[in-house]
This record gives structure tokens, sequence and C-alpha cells, in this order.
């Protein structure tokens, strides 16, 4: 049981497109458990969701209805029920792609998201989007099991992720990795040189591959692209991260711990 939440600090790395890759990949390796999927891919960017509109699904949004059934309570059911098939073979709770209702979705949720993603599903990916510490949403990132900060291997991408990491470590007691995007114009090693976290990856550059990830989901073919193979070993080294950790957290609904935050409303 893993759950990996993935962010970024600046620009457009590839959150989006790593996060349903890992859970791609999740979701053909695992065997299901009879109550759900083996594994979700959750989208929790306050900027707005995106796989609704990469895969032309219809317009729903299953975070909007799980934050309603989370403010008060943990509960596996208020995800397990409102997941969908998008792309095809990947279990995904998706987010609406206005930032304004994704924020205000995501902060209703407070920081019961991971527990109950995580009581939802074996394997849990979660796309986060870009994370400070200072947003009203900072704590959905709590619960996580390891936290990769995704960068490009350029001088900025690199460099902004290594100035965040501090930040990031304070804020979450799982282990955080990097997760790079390419092989150029820095080897992974070389980067590696350069921060103190464990790096992961790299995820392959793979245009084609992300395509037909949105387009037709979890095919034979896709399962043998670079996309897929990089991304399979990427998420062992994620899990491999997260170790003991990653307990198992109980299937039923529970009240929310004290600490959580207080319900708010929720923008429909
Ligand atoms: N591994 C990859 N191979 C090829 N193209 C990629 C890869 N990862 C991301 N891209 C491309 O880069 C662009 C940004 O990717 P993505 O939407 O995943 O980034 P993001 O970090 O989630 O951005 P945002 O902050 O806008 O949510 C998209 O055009 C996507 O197709
Ligand atoms: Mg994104």
């Amino acid at each position: 049981m893993t759950a990996i939440v993935l962010v970024s600090v600046k620009g457009a790395p590839g959150v989006t497109t790593a996060a349903a890759a890992l859970a791609a990949v999740a979701s053909g390796a695992g065997t299901p458990p009879p109550e759900g999927p083996a594994a979700v891919l959750a989208e929790l960017d306050p900027s707005g969701g995106s796989v609704q509109v990469l895969t032309g699904a219809p317009a729903q949004w299953g975070a909007i209805d799980a934050a309603g059934r989370l403010r008060r309570q943990v509960s596996a059911a208020a995800v397990r029920d409102h997941l969908a098939d998008v792309p095809p073979g990947v279990a995904t709770l998706t987010a609406p792609p206005a930032a304004h209702v994704a924020g205000s979705v995501i902060a209703s949720g407070g920081d019961r998201w991971l527990p109950s993603l995580r009581a939802a599903a074996p394997e849990v990916v979660v796309d986060a989007g870009r994370w400070d510490a200072t947003q009203p949403t900072a704590g959905r990132i709590q619960g996580a099991d390891v936290v990769g900060l995704v960068c490009r291997p350029t001088v900025t991408g690199v460099e902004s992720a290594r100035l965040a990491l501090d930040r990031l470590r304070a804020a979450v007691r799982a282990p955080v990795a990097l997760v790079v995007v390419g092989r150029r114009p820095y080897p992974t090693d070389e980067i590696a040189a350069h921060v103190d976290v464990p790096v992961a990856g790299p995820l392959a550059w793979d245009p084609r591959a992300v395509a037909a990830l949105w387009a037709t989901g979890l095919t034979r073919r896709w399962r043998r692209s670079s996309l897929a193979r990089s991304a399979a070993a990427t998420h062992a080294a994620l899990a491999s991260l997260a170790g003991p950790s990653a307990a198992p957290s109980p299937a039923s609904d529970r009240p929310a711990a004290e600490t959580a935050a207080p319900p708010t409303e929720v923008a429909s």
C-alpha cells in the first residue's frame, strides 16, 4: 500500500502526466481488492483538474461529490463512489478545471483527502499540482507515504526544486524525492549530485505515449512504451522510499481527526 503525492513548484514540468503514468502502471500491476480498484489517481491540484479535459470525458467531477462527503469525516466510500474510468483502465477522482472551483473543493476536504484515498485503494497517486506552504490547501498532501517533487532536468527546473525542498520536508513527515522528467540537458545522476534528497526517474519524454495514454488509456501497446516502462521503474523507486511508513489504513468510514480543518462550503 503506497500513497504517492506528486507536486511541482514552478512551471508545468509534467506533474499531471507523471501522476497519470504512475497510476496507470499501478492499475495494471495490482490485483484489485473485492471492494474497489487496485489503484486510484486523484486530482488535488488547486489550479484546476486536467484529466477530464485531456481525455474528453463527460463533464462530471468526482472530487466535487467526494468533497461534500469529506467535510466531517474520512471516508473510503466517498472516494470509491465517485471514481471515473478515465483514461480507460485508470480509476480517477477528477477535479473541475476551473481554479476557483477546484481550490474550494480541495479546501473543503482539508487534510481528509489522503486518509480517505488510502482507505479506498491499495495504491494511490495524487496530482497535487503546484504546492506552496502558504496555500490555503497546503494540507492536501498530509498523509502521503512519499512526496515526489517533479522537475525538468534544466538549470531553472532543478534549482527551483532544490530551493523548495526544505519547505516541503518541513511540511510533511513522509520522505521527499525529486522526480525528473526527461534526460536532457542534464542526466539524472548529475542532478542527484546537486540535491540532498533521493532522485527518482527519469520518466521518459515520450509525447506519443502521453497522447496515447489520454486517448486510449491502459492498452497493451501503451504498456510497452518507454513512458510506461520508466513510470514502472519510477513507481517502484518511490514505493521503496515510502517503506514501512506506508502502513495499511482501515477501509471503514471514520470521523475526521481533531486536527482536521473545519468544514467549509463547497463550490459547485
Ligand atoms: N513525459 C512526458 N513526455 C512528453 N510530454 C510530456 C511529458 N510530461 C509532460 N509532457 C507535456 O508537457 C506539458 C505539460 O505537462 P503536464 O500538464 O503534465 O504538466 P503539469 O506540471 O501538470 O502542468 P500544470 O501546472 O499546467 O498542471 C503537456 O503538453 C504534456 O503533454
Ligand atoms: Mg497539471
